[in-house]
């Protein structure tokens, strides 16, 4: 099992892990006990996701949590693992409006929770806010393929990069997202190949959600991976039996994750055959 963290987790440590082909793993967590549980279990990356939207306040989508709330939890995972990297993640509403309010509440997230970075759901609108939250020195995750907060566009949780089209369009904005000054990317829900594309042609850390093996990290909202929700996405890995200690849960994630037998390829979503083939043409070309 992997020993518990015994120091600081930074950014640099991923970038790390991009260099050595070290694999990374990441689970999110919302609560001061679990985070404890998780350093000492030796997660060394935490997301405190807007998925609590779901699973600890129960609404249907991420769209309903507010950012006070986010900001409470991440300073409590922070109290309770203090060595991990941690990032916190804004919620729906709180960015939006404008670079002055997204400034401002990034600020505010980072000053109020101590996270060491901040997730943002990005489409090119975003590409300038990103450019003045890095200026400012915040590391930005900039999280592109599926985008929970976008799901009234995108008509539902469903994969994203299916066509050669869609999957350029990924590539293209991971590229732009790193030149404004993103310090790290999460895939969420997109074919390993365009995660591979995504990797092959930027620098940055890339952290998987169901992105396939290619990633230099991976990350899986903790209750599915506890089997404590009632759906579980296709990529969560099977760790048996929901009673077995919660510890040897999250350290057996790790040591899969770092072993490198998760994901494998029953985790990974499928571009059809026609769509891969003139993907991997555009991308020659
Ligand atoms: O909010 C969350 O937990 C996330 C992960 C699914 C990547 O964004």
């Amino acid at each position: 099992m992997p020993a518990p963290l015994t120091r600081r987790m930074t950014l640099n440590d991923l970038r790390a892990a991009r260099q050595s082909g070290e694999r990374v793993a990441m689970l999110t967590c919302y609560d001061f006990t679990t985070a404890q549980l998780m350093q000492k279990a030796g997660v060394p990356t935490l997301l405190v996701g807007d998925s609590a939207s779901s699973v600890i306040l129960g609404h249907e989508s991420t769209l309903s949590v507010g950012l006070d709330f986010m900001i409470e939890l991440t300073a409590a995972v922070r109290r309770g693992a203090p060595l991990a990297w941690m990032v916190g993640d804004m919620p729906f509403g709180s960015y939006q409006g404008s670079i002055g309010q997204g400034v401002n509440n990034v600020c505010r997230m980072v000053k109020l929770s101590g996270c060491d970075g901040v997730k943002l759901e990005v489409a090119e609108g975003h590409l300038k806010l990103v450019r003045r939250l890095t200026d400012a020195g915040v590391a930005i995750v900039a999280h592109l393929g599926l985008r929970p907060q976008a799901v009234g566009l995108l008509g539902g949780y469903r994969f994203q990069g299916r066509t050669a089209d869609e999957a350029m369009r990924i590539v293209t904005l991971a590229q732009r997202m790193e030149k404004a000054g993103a310090a790290a990317l999460l895939l969420e829900a997109v074919p390993a190949v365009v995660a591979k594309a995504v990797v092959e042609r930027t620098t940055l850390p890339v952290i998987g959600c169901g992105a396939g093996r290619y990633c230099h990290g991976h990350v899986v909202v903790t209750p599915d991976l506890l089997g404590w929700t009632e759906r579980k996405p296709r990529f969560v890995p099977d760790l048996g039996n929901p009673n077995r200690p919660v510890d040897e849960m999250y350290g057996e994630y790790v040591r899969r994750v770092s072993e490198r037998q998760y994901p494998a390829d029953e985790h990974d979503y499928e571009m059809p055959p026609a769509e891969q083939a003139d993907f991997a043409a555009r991308l020659k070309g």
